[in-house]
């Protein structure tokens, strides 16, 4: 492949000799005008009226040669991908290279065109597909409009016919889905982040048409742990193992708030790599890396799920790469105790969930989860279990395991009582007598009957349930959190009844929780006064957006391991057919917005990185289940026997003055 000449106008030209990629062409039709140059496989893309010729192809490529988008040059991160790499005749290196364009291109034309007229397509048919789509008016005539993020405002009518028609086309679809593969490989190994020249992360979000970055391009413990796994089932444990140590390091940073410092075992939410002038050298540069612990984090919202993903992504770095010596590193072991410690401390606390604030998980803003979120409680059980398994059999652990086991009975036992909900259980509620004063009271937490919402009256299924979303004392949050749900069965928190009638209400309610885009991350939305009380009236978390029953793909994998668990893949199965229809089409976006998942997020990012890494994810454990067992924690029997001991007949035996053992305290 031999680079050719620049020119800032934006259409890119490229050609190749493997006929199979002239669908793949189709597809991207959906934004540019394509045009058949001249031989039977050269295109021309047009976007505005005139051509940049980015590079072309010269002698034979006929391997795997995937014709993208160069990123960065055009607002779709597709890139020129060949399987092997062809050498790019240019002095100019790659990374350079997308600065420049990133730069001048992304700036001149992208941020608001019209598709104009294109002057010699020559509307000749393809693949027996509809040759007016590719006439020059196609674009002009549907009115395609593109906003500041790139994305058309107006249907393309007859480029929706083309995508009708390509999808019909069972061959074209097998080649578009691979397609959609290829491309979050690319993209995902374009939003790798380098420290010192070694892959340490993926930057959250690689959108470079978003006029506001705030801390997108920042690596986020949460999400990169898709992009890790997908890293590690791919067999690529390098950046893995870097992330695993490098955040490591930055567990201990002094981190202070107004003068407060959190617990030492806080990890940070996110990170960024600075490039800083080197102490007494003015001309030398060295790079840093700078954590952000919540001290700058909208709403100083403290990340208590980073440090409980990272003890599960470290778990499964040893199950799958075989390489246990990270987590036998005495550093290592020291960085997990400083987690459980944080966790595990005593508190005022009556319940053995963990007391959190508001915005401490994925939902890191203002959403009325403060308390005893499930998701955390789901993560802290699973990183209780992982942690148990890593621990080193060594002079005092023995009394930490011993407390670990401890808070797992106290904290299944409550999750699975308190927190299920099902037909029956809801019937029980609705009939709970209220203020009792006694230890064996039914009603514990003096529910009132009345807090039962009308719509979840009308929305239980008959068969199927789900864990709440919180509970406090007289209140329980009735909302549905996925995220909670799927990791409370890959942990075996749950029962596997309860497990298997998650996964029943998922199938039941489909509608609503999939709709166009899989999933929901909580159901329903809060709406009218309710959302000005809980949200604050937060413009972002409007009525089925964003953390408010907005539809986020990242979710598909932690749904798919959950299935694969359960032995019911083919729910996943069809939840990623779903994302496939236009996650591709759509960017990758962060999330999607309305009743039916049918807009993209008004404040989404494009290219967001654990959506395309969910997405990966997602398809490689379906392909290959047996690798969801790095992430799952099977039903620890002894536990389940404690359980059973610890609820006698006698109500008074539920509450043992001694408790089972003395709680550790590190
Ligand atoms: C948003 C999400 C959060 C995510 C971050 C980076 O703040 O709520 O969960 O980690 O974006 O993608």
């Amino acid at each position: 492949m031999v680079f050719s000449s620049f020119d800032y106008t934006p259409a890119l030209y490229c050609a190749c000799e493997n006929q199979s990629i002239k669908s793949e062409l189709l597809f991207l039709s959906k934004y540019y005008i394509i045009q058949e140059v001249s031989q039977c496989c050269s295109f021309r893309f047009l976007v505005g009226g005139s051509k940049l010729i980015i590079f072309q192809t010269t002698g034979m490529v006929t391997t795997k040669a995937t014709p993208q988008m160069v990123s960065g040059s055009l607002p779709f991160h597709h890139r020129f991908h060949c399987d092997p790499p062809v050498e790019l005749k240019t002095s100019i290196p790659r990374s350079g290279l997308h600065l420049n364009l990133k730069h001048r291109v992304g700036r001149m034309k992208f941020l608001s065109f019209k598709c104009q007229k294109s002057e010699s397509a020559t509307g000749k048919a393809r693949d027996g597909l509809d040759g007016a789509l590719f006439t020059e008016d196609s674009g002009k005539s549907a009115g395609l409009t593109v906003d500041p993020a790139g994305a058309p405002t107006a249907p393309l009518t007859s480029t929706d016919k083309l995508y009708q028609s390509v999808a019909k086309n069972e061959k074209l679809s097998r080649i578009r889905a691979d397609s959609i593969e290829d491309e979050a490989w690319n993209l995902l190994h374009e939003s790798i982040v380098y420290y010192c020249g070694n892959p340490v992360g993926t930057i959250a979000a690689n959108d470079w048409s978003s006029t506001s970055i705030l801390n997108y391009d920042q690596v986020f413990i949460r999400d990169f742990i898709p992009s890790g796994l997908a890293f590690l089932l791919r067999g690529e444990y390098d950046i893995v193992r870097n992330f695993i140590l490098h955040t490591l390091q930055l567990q201990s940073w002094e981190k202070t708030m107004d003068c407060h410092s959190p617990g030492q075992g806080l990890m940070p939410a996110s990170f960024k790599v600075r490039t800083v002038p080197l102490d007494g050298d003015d001309s030398a540069t060295e790079e840093i890396l700078d954590p952000d612990f919540g001290e700058a984090a909208i709403g100083r919202v403290a990340p208590v799920d980073s440090g409980l993903w990272w003890i599960i992504l470290l778990r499964a770095y040893g199950k799958c790469s075989g390489d246990l010596s990270v987590q036998e590193r005495v550093d290592v072991q020291t960085g997990i105790k400083m987690i459980l410690k944080l966790c595990l401390a005593d508190g005022f606390d009556m319940f053995p969930t963990l007391l959190v604030t508001d915005g401490s998980c994925m939902i890191d803003r203002r959403m009325g989860i403060h308390g005893h979120p499930l998701e955390i409680q789901a993560l802290f059980y699973s990183a209780l279990l992982c942690a148990r398994e890593m621990l080193a059999p060594e002079d005092g652990s023995a009394e930490l395991i011993q407390a670990l086991n401890n808070r797992m009975v106290a904290l299944s036992f409550h999750i699975r009582e308190y927190y299920w909900i099902d037909m029956k259980k809801l019937n029980e509620i609705y009939r709970y007598k209220t203020e009792e004063y006694s230890y064996d009271a039914v009603n514990k937490f003096n529910i009132y009957p009345d807090q039962i919402p009308p719509w979840l009256v009308e929305w239980m299924p008959n068969k199927g349930g789900y864990l709440i979303g919180n509970l406090q004392p007289a209140h329980m949050d009735f909302r549905l959190f996925s995220l909670g749900n799927f990791w409370s069965i890959v942990s075996s928190l749950a029962t596997t009844d309860q497990s298997h009638a998650i996964l029943d209400l998922v199938e039941a309610k489909w509608a609503d929780l999939v709709a166009d885009m899989p999933f929901k991350i909580c159901y329903p939305a809060l709406e009218s006064q309710e959302w000005r009380i809980v949200t604050g009236g937060d413009p972002k978390n409007t009525p089925w957006s964003y953390h408010n029953g907005g539809s986020w793909p990242t979710l598909l994998w932690q749904l798919t391991v959950a299935c694969i668990k359960m032995n019911r893949p083919q729910i996943a199965e069809e939840a990623v057919r779903i994302a496939e229809k236009h996650i591709s089409r759509d960017r990758w976006p962060e999330y999607y917005d309305t009743k039916g998942a049918k807009f993209i997020g008004k404040q989404s990012r494009l290219f967001q990185t654990w959506s395309i890494a969910g997405y990966l994810v997602a398809k490689q454990l379906l392909v290959d289940t047996k690798g969801a067992k790095i992430l799952m924690n099977e039903e620890d029997l002894e536990l389940t026997n404690v359980f059973s001991s610890v609820l006698g007949s006698n109500p008074r035996r539920k509450r043992p003055r001694k408790g089972l053992k003395k709680t550790y305290i590190v």
